[in-house]
């Protein structure tokens, strides 16, 4: 069964509720329709509920199953007004800010997913990163034993034998711009947890760098043989070896080479590059040269889930990544 079969089955066996705080886009109503006929998750559409029936209307589909929420007219807007208000007023959020701010539907949905009234949330069909992650990280926050919030791309390499017959996870590629040696740790632990929940994968983290095991001296070397070791003492269950370049971590030959004594170098499934730039342009390489399907960014490291669309996303991919949400919601 292909990778996007089994998270739908998953998906499936335990539905979760699944806010769209972009209910009045017209990918984000075809998506919602699709999910409700596949029973693949309860669904709260963010909008107005006129034009939300008027869209539905117009692109022939039913929203029929899906509860539709207005900010604007909800009894729950106050509620949430002041629960963020007590959340961020330290940060220097006052009552009519919050009365103003949780009427923005990302916000609103963000506090749904955080006082659970929602198992989770996905949206940025029509927003960027940014503007998604902001309330996330502002209001829902990380995961216990999570540093950082950070991303992932599960990356299905077409007749490869690296990684798990092709199929390898690579962290960070989205989020964190130049992490500490401390969160590149958390990240490395992140994406571990990610390759077992959502890939049933036995993880082996490659720590890489420009330098396997020594063979390089520099400030950004030890960034990562910090990090490595971090990452080994706060998971010594997981397989977490570094540092390690790119060839060394995944060809067998070369691992005996210059790591014959590491349980991940040759035979690692899950890549944590030491920096965004490495991260974003390594994802990008593999899926122009190699022809990867690069699943993702799919988000790690929240409280509860929380995941961002591309702007150019279809709304089979919408559904896609609303099974993913769900299987993470399930494990959460
Ligand atoms: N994990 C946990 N918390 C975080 C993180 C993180 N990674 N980043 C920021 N925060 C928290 C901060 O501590 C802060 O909390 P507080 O307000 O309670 O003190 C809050 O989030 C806001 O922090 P800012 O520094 O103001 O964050 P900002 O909103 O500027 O940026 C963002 C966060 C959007 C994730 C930023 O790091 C970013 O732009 N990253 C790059 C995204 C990007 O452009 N990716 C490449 C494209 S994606 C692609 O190609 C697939």
């Amino acid at each position: 069964m292909k990778l996007m079969e089994q998270i739908w089955e998953k998906a499936k066996s335990n539905k979760m509720k699944i806010v769209l705080p972009e209910g009045e886009e017209e990918r984000n109503i075809k998506a919602c329709e699709m999910i409700i006929k596949n029973e693949l998750a309860n669904i709260v559409l963010v909008g107005n509920k006129e034009k939300v029936h008027e869209m539905a209307n117009k692109l022939g589909v039913s929203v029929e199953g899906a509860e539709i929420i207005d900010p604007e007219t909800s009894d729950k807007t106050e509620g949430y007004a002041k629960e963020l208000y007590e959340l961020r007023k330290s940060k220097g959020m006052t009552i009519e800010k919050a009365l103003k701010v949780v009427k923005d539907p990302l916000y609103f949905g963000t506090m749904m997913v955080k006082l659970n009234d929602a198992d989770g949330m996905v949206s940025g069909a029509i927003h960027t990163t940014g503007d998604l992650l902001r309330p996330g990280l502002q209001i829902v926050k990380t995961a216990p034993g999570a540093s950082v919030v950070s991303s992932a791309f599960i990356m299905v390499v077409p007749d490869s034998v690296y990684g798990q017959d092709g199929l390898l996870l690579f962290s960070d590629c989205a989020v964190n711009p130049n992490p500490t040696a401390e969160e590149l740790a958390s990240i490395a632990i992140s994406t571990a947890e990610t390759a077992k929940s959502l890939c049933n994968m036995e993880p082996k983290v490659a720590m890489l760098s420009f330098s396997t095991m020594g063979s390089a001296s520099h400030e950004l070397v030890e960034k990562v043989t910090t990090a490595t070791k971090l990452a080994k003492e706060m998971r010594p269950d997981i397989k977490i070896d570094g540092e390690l370049q790119l060839d060394a971590a995944i060809v067998d030959k070369v691992a005996s080479l210059k790591a014959p004594n590491s349980p991940v170098a040759g035979k690692a499934n899950v890549l944590i590059f030491p920096d965004l730039q490495a991260g974003n342009i390594g994802y990008k390489l593999v899926q122009r040269f190699a022809k990867a399907e690069a699943i993702g960014p799919i988000t790690q490291g929240f409280a509860k889930p929380i995941n961002d669309l591309s702007r150019g996303c279809s709304p089979e991919d919408i559904v896609n990544v609303v099974a993913v949400t769900s299987v993470q919601a399930q494990n959460q």
